[in-house]
């Protein structure tokens, strides 16, 4: 299973990705964790010990220039837009507690937008993580999917819109629906976190009719107090790894169903 997970920023996406890697890989299966998300902290998050030390593929030029033909900001006016990545997950994965991560990086958005040989080699690489690899995949992604291409998006099972009770937040979410639409991806779920009431349950159920909610999460002080102590999340608090759990359940079921 592939899952896309998105929504505007701060919503809870990198919490959401890692509770549900951990649950997933609990389960026994095989996980592989991407943080696609520029200001990454996905491996934080899950606990990782030192991830300052793990370095962005974004930041690796030898890499990027022996694969591409181009070394990140040379002037150029070709590179390999397909270039060789299947040998990748195995030499840049880090593996902590059963799950594996990788670590994409930030890209430098030049006056060319993102046409430059460090997003080749990043959008070759998700793509075949997305198509090629059988294990699930938990795709930590920034505010958007503008940059899923639509190879890409094809590939996800699951695009997971996080929103919480905020009218900017359902905006966002409508806007992320609207652009999955363009580029073919079908299959998208929301899920609404920081719910303190049913009030804010009724809230986001009654502001985005007809959208399938795979679940909700609590409000919980502890994962904010975790946070500013620099612990990791995922051990934080019970009531929203039970609520995760649900998730986990919910989204094992809608994929027996197609
Ligand atoms: N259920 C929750 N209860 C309380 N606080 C939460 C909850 N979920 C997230 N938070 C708070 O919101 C912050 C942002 O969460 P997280 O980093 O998962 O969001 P994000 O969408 O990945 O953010 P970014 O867009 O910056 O990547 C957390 O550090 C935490 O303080
Ligand atoms: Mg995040």
């Amino acid at each position: 299973m592939k899952i896309a997970i998105t929504g505007k920023g701060g919503v809870g996406k990198t919490i959401l990705a890692s509770l549900l890697s951990r649950i997933f890989a609990e389960s026994g299966y095989s996980v592989l964790a991407i943080d696609a998300d520029p200001d990454s902290n996905l491996a934080a998050t899950l606990g990782f010990p030192h991830p300052e030390k793990i370095t962005p593929i974004s930041e690796m030029p030898d890499l990027i220039e022996e694969r591409t033909g181009v070394r990140p900001g040379q002037a150029a006016t070709y590179f390999r837009l397909n270039p060789k990545v299947d040998d990748l997950p195995e030499k840049y994965c880090q593996e902590y507690n059963g799950i594996r991560l990788m670590v994409m990086g930030r890209i430098k958005k030049g006056g060319s937008g993102c046409y430059c040989p460090e997003n080749a080699l990043l959008q070759a690489l998700v793509t075949h993580l997305l198509l090629a690899r059988d294990e699930v995949v938990i795709l930590d992604m920034e505010a958007g999917i503008e940059h899923l291409g639509r190879a890409t998006a094809k590939a996800v099972d699951k695009l997971i819109v996080v929103v919480e009770p905020s009218r900017r937040s359902v905006e966002t979410a409508y806007r992320i629906d609207k652009l999955a639409q363009d580029i073919g991806l079908q299959n998208i779920a929301v899920v609404g976190n920081k719910v303190r009431s049913q009030a804010d349950r009724e809230f986001l159920i009654s502001s985005m009719p007809g959208v399938e909610f795979l679940g909700f999460i609590a409000y919980d002080q502890a994962i904010v107090e975790a946070d500013l102590h620099n612990l990791p999340l995922v051990d934080a608090s019970q009531q929203i790894i039970t609520d995760v759990r649900n998730i986990f359940k919910a989204l094992l079921s809608t994929a027996q169903v197609q």
